[in-house]
């Protein structure tokens, strides 16, 4: 039979994708999710949820022996960059800390093969465009810090244990299970494809561009967005790569190595509703660098991954579907 999988954080929008991919490919998959930021329903039901932190190392321990777990996809963790800033150390322990005490019970339970979920944020304002993995990383905020030492201390365990690991680092991350099982959930709303499908469904009544005075062509930040389930299948690779070779370790950028500018962006969001959404031009966001573009060649000559989704169009219609579901189970649970 097929190894089974922890994955952390799996009640997420990232991790919930991730749990599709697993259980499309046939592998069993045990979420563990304290619930705080994920929601129980949006994990598929083919999976075992167990509701708990993963800084608890007793019931972690339990977790892995019991499930016979052979590798773990790790998610868990705090993804807000000005929350990062405002409280710093809910970054350092929810990140930083709480992955340590992850890694260290997964030693000891004897597992060989942990994937991290990263980010663009560790390499801060980056120097070039496209950029590759061997970038300097100098993040820009306590997110980025807390993901890069996580990733560090990830290396040196790799150094001195018999595990292996990969880091995946994501660049924009938008769209949603074309099928319609998952998408993002959350309630809080920062992210620009997010906000563009709220605003198409009705939810809101203009978007606002944060700075026009970027030297970008348009004078609009450029961004890579990748599709959350060709992200999900780079995951599914990369497991499958670690599995494999046992003294593999690794650190790939996630993204189709191609940006759009936020006004692109937006005229896309105007193609697929037929409609023109207001637009207000308004002050920059603090802390964003104007371009962020993936070097992918790293991850299309290591992985098999290849992109099935890399349609502008199409992420944002799977973001809006999966907006119009969200709207519909919203106006359901409060008419019961
Ligand atoms: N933007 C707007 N209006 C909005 C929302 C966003 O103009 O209402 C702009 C932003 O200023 C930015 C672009 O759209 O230029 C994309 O912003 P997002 O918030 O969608 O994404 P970010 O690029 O800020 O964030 C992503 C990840 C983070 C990661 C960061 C790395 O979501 O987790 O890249 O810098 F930290």
């Amino acid at each position: 039979s097929r190894p089974h999988i922890l994955v952390t954080g799996g009640a997420g929008y990232i991790g919930s994708h991730a749990v599709l991919a697993l259980l499309d490919a046939g592998y069993p998959v045990i979420v563990l999710d304290n619930l705080i930021t994920g929601f129980d329903w949006a994990v598929d039901p083919r999976a075992t949820l167990i509701v708990g932190d993963i800084a608890d190392s007793g019931m972690v321990a339990e977790v892995l022996h019991a499930h016979d777990i052979q590798a773990i996809m790790h998610f868990a963790g705090s993804i807000l960059v000005a929350e990062s800033v405002a409280d710093p150390l809910k970054y350092y322990r929810n990140n930083t800390a709480a992955s340590a005490s992850l890694v260290e019970t997964a030693l000891k339970a004897g597992i060989r093969h942990l994937l991290f979920s990263s980010t663009a944020a560790t390499y801060g304002q980056p120097p070039v465009s496209p950029i590759p993995e061997t970038a300097p990383t100098v993040p820009i905020n306590p997110y980025g810090r807390s993901k890069l030492m996580t990733e560090q201390m990830l290396a040196d365990a790799a150094r001195a244990h018999p595990l292996n690991h990969c880091a995946l680092r994501y660049f924009n991350v938008a769209g949603a299970d074309p099928h319609g099982r998952s998408g993002q959930s959350s309630a809080v709303a920062t992210h620009l494809i997010k906000i563009a499908a709220e605003a198409a469904i009705g939810l809101r009544d203009q978007i606002a561009v944060f700075g026009s005075d970027y030297p970008t062509a348009d004078g609009t930040c450029v961004r890579d967005y990748i599709h959350v389930s060709d992200l999900a299948s780079a995951h599914l690779h990369a497991l499958e790569r670690l599995m494999a070779v046992p003294d593999e370790n690794l650190v790939l950028n996630c993204g189709y190595g191609r940006g759009f500018s936020v006004l692109e962006v937006l005229d896309a969001v105007d193609r697929v509703t037929g409609r023109a959404i207001p637009r207000v031009m308004a002050d920059r966001r603090p802390g964003d660098p104007p371009e962020l573009v993936a070097d992918n060649r790293a991850i299309l000559s290591t992985l098999p991954w290849r992109p099935a989704h890399d349609d502008l169009e199409a992420i944002i219609a799977d973001a809006i579907a999966w907006e119009t579901r969200l709207a519909a189970r919203r106006a359901g649970r409060a008419a019961a």
